[in-house]
Formats: C-alpha cells, structure tokens, sequence
C-alpha cells in the first residue's frame, strides 16, 4: 500500500515534493505507451513533475472549474469537501488531483489502492487514522471487495465505523465515530462500480484525454523541470505522440531527452523529437506496435469488423481487459476504432492510417 502524506507547502512548484512513498512491486514489462508501463519510473522524477496547485495544473478546465468552486464552498462553510469520485482513462492525472486538493485545502492526503485493501483491517486502520478534513485515496475503487465495501457506507455517509465483535448468536456491534474526512476514488470503469458505492460521491467527474496544445505546455514545464532544452515545435512533436496522456508525454519526454543527450543535440528540435520517438516505434498519431496490431488483426482477419472482444484478444493474444481499458479508449478518441452492438469496427481513417484501402462506404455500414 502506498501513503503519501501531503500538505500544502510554502510554495516551489520546481522543488521536489517533500513525500514518502512505499515502493510498489515491480510490474511485468510492459510498452512504453502505456500509462502503467515502467511502475519504477513514477517514481521520484514523476512525483517532482506532478504539479502540486491548481496555478500549475494545465487542462482539464471544466473539472478544475468545479473542484475549485467545491473547495471555496467546503472553505468558507468549514466543511469538508464532499466525497469525490474521478473517473477516466489511467495517466491523466486522478491521483495528482486528489494531491492538489488536499494541498489546496491544508489537509493530508493517505494514497492507498483497492487491491491493497483486502482484510477488513487493511481500511479500518486506514479510516481510524483520518485527521479532520484528510483526504483518503482510493484508486481503481471498482476492485474494492465487498467487505471493504461495506464498512465504507457508513464512514462515508456518518463517518461512522460500525465493527462486529464475537460471532453467532453473541455478536454485537459497536460503532465508533471517525473523523470527517473526503474520500476521493478514482476509477477507469465507471460502470463497474456497485450503484450504492457511486451513489454514496457527491461529486462524480470525468477527466478527459488532453489537447495536443495542453500536451505541449506540459512537455515544457516537465522540460524546464528536468533541465532540458525543448523548442515549442519539439515539444507540440512529442505532444502530438502521447495519446492525449500526460504520463505517456513525460514519460517520451524522457526517451527523446536520452536519446538527444547520446546524440549530442544540446536541444530536443521537431526533428529530433520525430527522430527519437520513430526509434522507439511511436508514430506520428501515437500508435505503438500493439495498437497497430490490434487494427491490422481487425481489418485483415476479420474483414475490419464487427469482431468480438475476446476474439480479438485471443487473435492478438492480448488480454481483453488491457485491451478495453488501455488501448480502446484513445482509439475510439482518434476515430479509428467503434464499438457497435456486434463488435469492434476498424473506420475507415484506421484503414488508411496503417495503408489499407478502406472499403466501399455500404459495405462499411453493411457491417455495422
Ligand atoms: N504533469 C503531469 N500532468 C500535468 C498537468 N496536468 N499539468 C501540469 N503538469 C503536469
């Protein structure tokens, strides 16, 4: 389980966070798209690049907007802010949030993930621990079991911990009152989540895949952060790359970085963010091997669709779930892949894009 404590400092958004993480177990190997990849690498470089106030946060407007108003609000009332639940595609920046809103409103913020809250005790020694107004951190909130589940009704709605003690016929219950506190999960399945647990959010927000603009901003502040070189045009190259995500752009940022210091440019160009990015297998829209294999699977073993879930991930031999959460969403986002009733349908821009005539357009709606 990982805890950072986090409270909002005399700020130096360039300084590295004063924060402790447990380290977590390392991951299989993965691409370096995906948002999960290289679980050492959000590491401290990661964490000294998460912005840590609402002034350094780019994108995400319309979310920042309501976040913003909920804390004036809980401020001025001296209430705790309303539980939150933040759902959306990994690496776009939930966990930061949470961070900046426990910085913006002088509480600590407890880091802690759902698979890590297996025993009834794992998130009771976690609730009995809040000070007023904490924020604990639930990530992929849908894995929690039904156990953990259920002692957070009552803590979230009265802040009210009810425990059984004894069993059969001599069992009784006590309950014990915590401290008011903001529960912030966040989720990449929405729907995944049981209704009473939703239900129980006062707030429920959706972060969205960044612009390219927004993506380039990011890569110059993560530059200067790191003491890199980059012209706008370099960084706009990388942005372009990066899936929307801005894990995914530090994280290139960092390979072309490598790659411009082994090469001896003093500074990352178009070109060379172009060069670096096309040696490691990212094109120009940010597909990366597997993203090419799943399109190409579709369109040449399958006639470009409708082809189901499983199919595709037995024919691929990637796992379906992977499939859904981390590759679909940014290429349903580039119109390259739709969901219908009967399957996956590669569009006629996927066609194209990897170099395949696309088919007539009634064949295209036959289909579908
Ligand atoms: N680094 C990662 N995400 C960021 C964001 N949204 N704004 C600024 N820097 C970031």
């Amino acid at each position: 389980m990982a805890i950072i404590s986090s409270k909002k400092q005399p700020h130096d958004s360039t300084k590295e966070p004063k924060q402790h993480q447990v380290p977590s177990p390392a991951p299989a190997k993965k691409s370096i798209l995906q948002p999960e990849a290289a679980v050492e690498e959000q590491g401290k470089q990661e964490e000294s690049m998460r912005p840590q106030q609402f002034a350094d946060y780019i994108g995400q407007k319309d979310l920042k907007d309501v976040l913003e108003i909920a804390i004036k609000a809980a401020k001025s009332r001296k209430e705790v802010l309303d539980h939150l639940l933040l759902y959306g595609p990994p690496g776009l920046g939930k966990t930061t949030m949470a961070m900046i809103l426990a910085a913006e409103m002088g509480v600590n913020c407890t880091l802690t993930s759902a698979p890590a809250l297996e025993r009834p005790r794992d998130i009771v020694g976690l609730l009995v621990n809040l000070k007023p107004g904490d924020i604990l951190f639930i990530d992929e909130i849908h894995r929690l079991s039904r156990m953990a589940e259920e002692i957070l009704y009552p803590a979230m709605e009265d802040y009210r911990l009810d425990i059984t003690i004894g069993k059969g016929s001599s069992a009784r219950t006590r309950s014990i009152s915590l401290s008011k506190f903001t529960l912030v999960g966040a989720t990449t399945r929405v729907g995944a989540l049981t209704s009473p647990l939703r239900d129980r959010f006062g707030l429920i927000q959706k972060l969205k895949f960044y612009e390219v603009e927004e993506l380039g901003q990011i890569i110059q502040r993560s530059a200067r952060l790191l003491n890199t070189t980059i012209t706008e045009d370099g960084a706009r190259e990388i942005a372009r790359r990066s899936r929307g995500t801005p894990r995914i752009a530090n994280r290139l940022l960092k390979r072309v970085r490598d790659y411009a210091e082994v090469k001896s440019f003093q500074t990352i160009t178009e070109t060379v963010a172009a060069e670096a990015l096309q040696l490691f297998q990212v094109d120009p829209c940010g597909l990366d091997w597997t993203d090419r294999r799943l399109l190409s699977v579709i369109i040449e073993q399958f006639h470009g669709g409708p082809v189901g879930l499983e199919t595709i991930a037995a024919a691929t031999g990637e796992d379906a779930q992977t499939i859904e959460e981390l590759y679909e969403p940014y290429l349903m986002q580039i119109g390259y892949l739709s969901r219908t009733p009967r399957g996956r349908v590669a569009t006629a821009a996927a066609y194209k894009h990897l170099g395949f005539k696309p088919p007539q357009q009634e064949q295209l709606s036959l289909l579908q």
